[in-house]
């Protein structure tokens, strides 16, 4: 595999994910509303995306909104719901001419109508993208994506294995995320892909989302690609392939 010509390592991950942690914080530090955060963090996440794809990484999933965040004061789902109304297609438009496919995971069911309509055109539309994918989790939890899962296996009167629970999931035929970001100095998974992110090597940042720049990502790539990953096997194992 050749040097990254942008951040000079070995080693690029074919898969990030991120958790994108601090709008609020970030916004109430400027004596901002939350919105404005989230605003900002909708203008981040799109930047980080196209340096991900423009670094060689094939997919980005990023945590939007967990099942438990549905529990927020009714005006900011509003602004995160106009955040989709307002820029999505918008912004998603660049991702169709790189070829990246687009799939918003999570029980989108419980979205408003008109945003479920706008993120089911906006699937629609790449769905013929292979390759390359961005996944926005919207409404979504890891454990009910597994609990699904398993109930869908049942409802097939099958027993499952790791590659079928696998290919149940939302990202379904995309290799698993390699390096997890956390972004706004927690230190947790929060619900976020647990099966996927069984084997990624996870970077926490103390920077609030909005202000972790594509510089913060090529470091996290490259601290990325210093990581020996032994997958349960010793050093001289991996050592010797
Ligand atoms: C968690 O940080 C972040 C969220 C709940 C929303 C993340 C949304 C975006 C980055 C914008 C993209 C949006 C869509 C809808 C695609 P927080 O705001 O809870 O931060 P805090 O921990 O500082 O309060």
């Amino acid at each position: 595999m050749g040097r990254n010509k942008i951040t000079g390592s070995t080693k690029i991950p074919q898969h990030i994910a991120i958790i994108m942690d601090g709008n609020g914080r970030w916004a109430k530090k400027r004596l901002m509303p939350r919105s404005f955060g989230h605003k900002k963090g909708m203008e981040r996440m799109i930047g980080l995306m196209e340096r991900a794809f423009d670094l060689g990484v094939s997919y980005v999933t990023v945590y939007a909104l967990s099942t438990e965040n549905l529990n927020r004061p009714e005006e900011e789902l509003n602004g995160l719901y106009d955040l989709i109304r307002n820029h999505f297609e918008g912004y998603m438009e660049r991702f169709y001419k790189k070829g990246v496919r687009l799939r918003i995971i999570g029980e989108t069911h419980l979205l408003p109508a008109d945003v479920q309509e706008i993120i089911k055109k906006v699937e629609q539309k790449t769905a013929h993208c292979i390759g390359k994918g961005v996944n926005v989790a919207l409404c979504y939890g890891s454990r009910a994506e597994l609990v699904r899962a398993v109930n869908m296996a049942i409802e097939k009167g099958e027993r499952v294995t790791e590659d079928s629970l696998s290919s149940l999931l939302y990202t379904a035929g995309q290799p698993d995320p390699d390096l997890l970001i956390r972004t706004g100095r927690e230190v947790r998974l929060s619900n976020f892909l647990l099966w996927q992110a069984a084997y990624a090597e996870l970077y926490f940042s103390d920077k609030m989302f909005p202000e972790f720049s594509d510089k913060d990502l090529e470091k996290a790539v490259a601290w990325f690609s210093s990581r020996v990953r032994r997958f349960g096997k010793t050093d001289e194992q991996v050592a010797n392939g």
